[in-house]
């Protein structure tokens, strides 16, 4: 397996910051970010009432990539030198485009604030919020219409794990979130793999050999829905108490094209640690494919 697609690395600040809170953080990755040539995609997701604040922060800088802009699931153009892309991104949203629906946010609302990616289907909503696989598919295809990228998060859960059933579990989630969706659209796509049992203050560190069971499995899953050509644009990156210090582990990994974190990347500081860790090894790995293999393959 190449490392054929561009590195995605997200974070959810999930229900902290406020519009102050989230200046100060952007001023800071948007300083390092200036200054790096890592070829990666970063995507933020701030809670919504920040991300009016967090797209003006980021376009005052002309650093914000829209969605007309999005290289997707590619790397930057031969000759041009890379460096990491900012997306803005929202946690949640409803599949109409408006109606009486209190308290829900349409795919409109967010383009009209400057977000381009939509994360789906989290663990947190399912568990809490009653998502259910259905509703994260309808969502999927609104985003998608809507002309936002979106990143899909599915896992199984202790007992699917405990039964050895999280391959068909993962597999379930994976077919019925992109059901229906145009192939073509599956370049806007971002899976997200993480397991129930690893969220969270509680959760346990995945093995990086059992993340990589999984992504295989979800690659097969697009595979079977949508096509081997259709799947291999889509980044399968991994979220599950991620951080600097195990990020390495999982790049190594050459089915992982990405991280989603949350903890870690509560600060500036911590997601660029994680970033730059996962750079650094998905580097490594690749020219270690290449030196197998003979031939290039590129990572960050
Ligand atoms: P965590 O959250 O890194 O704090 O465990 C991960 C997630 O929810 O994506």
């Amino acid at each position: 397996m190449s490392r054929s697609r561009r590195a995605w690395v997200g974070t959810s600040w999930k229900m902290h910051k406020t519009r102050a809170e989230a200046v100060a953080y952007l001023a800071e990755l948007r300083e390092w970010s200036g200054t790096s040539a890592l070829d990666v995609d970063i995507a933020i997701f701030p809670p919504f009432t920040a991300l009016a604040t967090a797209a003006a922060q980021l376009n005052s800088t002309a650093q914000l990539s829209s969605t007309a802009q999005l290289t997707s699931a590619h790397h930057a153009p031969t000759g041009e030198p890379p460096s990491p892309s900012l997306h803005l991104g929202a946690q949640n949203m409803h599949w109409q485009a408006n109606g009486a629906q209190t308290g829900e946010i349409s795919a409109t609302m967010l383009l009209d604030c400057g977000v381009s990616i939509v994360e789906l289907g989290h663990y947190e909503r399912r568990q809490h919020y009653g998502e259910t696989d259905h509703s994260v598919n309808l969502k999927a295809s609104a985003a998608v219409t809507a002309g936002l990228e979106t990143v899909i998060c599915v896992g199984d859960s202790e007992q699917d794990r405990q039964y050895a059933v999280a391959p068909e579990a993962v597999a379930r989630q994976v077919k019925i979130a992109v059901g229906g969706l145009p192939p073509h659209a599956l370049a806007s796509v971002v899976l997200a793999y993480e397991p129930a049992w690893a969220i969270g203050t509680g959760g346990e560190q995945a093995e990086p050999a059992e993340v990589e069971a999984i992504h295989r499995v979800i690659r097969a899953a697009l595979s079977q829905s949508h096509g081997p050509q259709a799947a291999e644009q889509v980044r399968v990156v991994y979220g599950g108490s991620v951080d600097a210090a195990s990020a390495g582990g999982y790049a190594a990994q050459t089915t992982v094209d990405g991280l989603f974190v949350g903890r870690s990347g509560l600060t500036a500081t911590g997601l660029i640690g994680v970033i730059e860790q996962f750079c650094a090894a998905a580097t490594e790995a690749a020219a270690e494919l290449a030196f197998l293999e003979g031939s290039a393959h590129d990572s960050c």
